[in-house]
């Protein structure tokens, strides 16, 4: 068991080099499944969910190999079985082996997947798009057996704007006969990123980045190699890192389009921001201005920075609200938060809450409930007086790529301390 400690109130600068983003390689390793041939990927973060995506490719007889930031899937040797539950459920992207497996081999089995605890996560929208493509669906408690003697293109309306679904169904229909229409689609950029990938293989895609995604089916893909865009999530996590403690903090590789709906918050609450070509330039605020945020799909205020944001909200000065509107349990850090002195009025029912700032924020034994619930106390340890300490920090290490190395290189004290 591993925890992280940090000694807070250190001034950050220097440069940090943002990674490949998780919620794109997560996507991209499974859709790799549709090749026929070998396919590569680069600028794959060091992430522990891309080691889960590799055992599960190792089971299906897939051979990787892995050089820094890239990694080649070769596909030829694929053989399709049972994906075991120990494997499926150590992350939620599991599932996109679900549409890759089904639309190539038209048959697949495995299990609910895992993923942070952050709300029920239904994927009834994924299995209803497999059954409108063809597909049989039995499921046994867990277990999913899914299988089509054929998949026909048809018009699929998505009840919400599902990231998941949109990318699952996206996959399924790549070599399904006919058009496939997948309307009320999500438009975030990592689907953006997989399109591309498969189109890159020979599939024929068009509209991602709209809310109407057309697919016309292909009978092979081939041969391909794509790069994963920038992580927008990590990107505004350090960008929130250093409106509180950044001097001429400088993020490289970031796409400000992707964090358009952060910069401007930031810049509401009287953040300076630089923004170059491929990287921003961030000062501490000399003072905080209390704003109101609510989470939306995007291009709104994505639900992965909203536990982030409201460390930075607890150090604004008057009230801020704060609402989210995708998972229902999206508030596991605030109780450490209270702990660490920070004043919040949560209400869990109407997934809100009211912060009053700013306060003063103490080391304190706190728990990572999920991937940024963890980022959020992390960002509170970085300002806090004293020394706090992270327990649980699996979750934490699913998603941030040289967290500890990323941020002593730029002058905090932060270190990972086995228990
Ligand atoms: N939903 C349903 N039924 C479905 C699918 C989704 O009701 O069949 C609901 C969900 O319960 C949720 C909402 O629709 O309330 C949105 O879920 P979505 O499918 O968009 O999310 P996801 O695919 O499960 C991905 C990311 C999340 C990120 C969301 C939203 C991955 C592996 N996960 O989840 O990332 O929060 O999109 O952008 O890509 C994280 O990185 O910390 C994280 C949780």
């Amino acid at each position: 068991m591993k925890k992280i400690v940090i000694e807070g109130g250190k001034t950050l600068s220097g440069e940090i080099n943002i990674g490949g983003a998780k919620n794109s390689a997560v996507a991209l390793i499974p859709a790799a499944i549709l090749c026929d041939e070998e396919v590569s990927l680069y600028n794959v973060p060091n992430i522990s969910d891309r080691d889960a995506l590799i055992d599960i490719l190792h089971h299906l007889n897939c051979q990787t190999s892995l050089d820094k930031d890239a990694l080649k899937i070769d596909l030829r040797q694929l053989k399709n079985k049972l994906i075991p539950e120990n494997l499926g459920k150590k992350l939620r992207a599991s599932y996109y082996f679900m549409g890759a497996l089904l639309g190539k081999m038209k048959k697949v089995e495995m299990y609910f997947p895992g993923g942070c605890n952050i709300g029920s996560r239904p994927i009834d929208l994924h299995i209803k798009g497999f059954e409108m493509l063809g597909a049989k669906v039995k499921i046994v408690g867990n277990k999913y057996t899914i299988e089509a003697k054929e998949l026909i293109g048809t018009r699929i309306y998505l009840d919400i704007a599902s990231v998941g679904a949109t990318i699952n169904l996206m996959l399924a229909a790549c070599k399904a006969k006919g058009t496939t229409i997948i309307s009320n689609a999500a438009r975030e950029p990592e689907i953006t990123n997989v399109a591309t990938f498969l189109n890159n293989m020979g599939a024929k895609i068009s509209g991602v980045g709209t809310s109407e995604i057309k697919i016309e089916g292909v009978e092979k893909l081939h041969k391909a190699m794509i790069d994963v865009i920038p992580d927008r999530i990590e990107a505004g996590t350090y960008a929130i890192i250093g409106a509180l403690l950044g001097k001429d903090l400088k993020l490289n590789n970031v796409i400000d389009e992707h964090i358009e709906a952060l910069l401007s918050k930031l810049k509401d609450m009287g953040v300076d921001i630089k923004e170059e070509k491929n990287s921003i330039i961030i000062n501490r605020a000399k003072s905080l201005e209390a704003i109101n945020i609510k989470t939306l799909v995007y291009p709104g205020f994505p639900t992965d920075l909203g536990q982030p944001i409201t460390t930075l909200l607890t150090q604004a000065k008057g009230v801020s609200l704060f609402e989210e509107t995708i998972y229902e349990n999206r508030f596991g850090h605030i109780k450490y938060l209270q702990k660490m002195g920070a004043t919040i009025n949560a209400n869990v029912h109407s997934m809100q809450a009211i912060i009053i700032g700013p306060t003063k924020l103490i080391g304190a034994d706190v728990v990572a409930t999920d991937l940024r619930a963890g980022a959020s106390l992390v960002i509170a340890g970085l300002i806090a007086e004293g020394t706090t300490t992270i327990s649980e920090i699996e979750h934490i290490l699913r998603g941030y790529d040289g967290l500890i190395e990323k941020l002593t290189g730029v002058g905090a004290n932060i270190r990972i301390e086995e228990i």
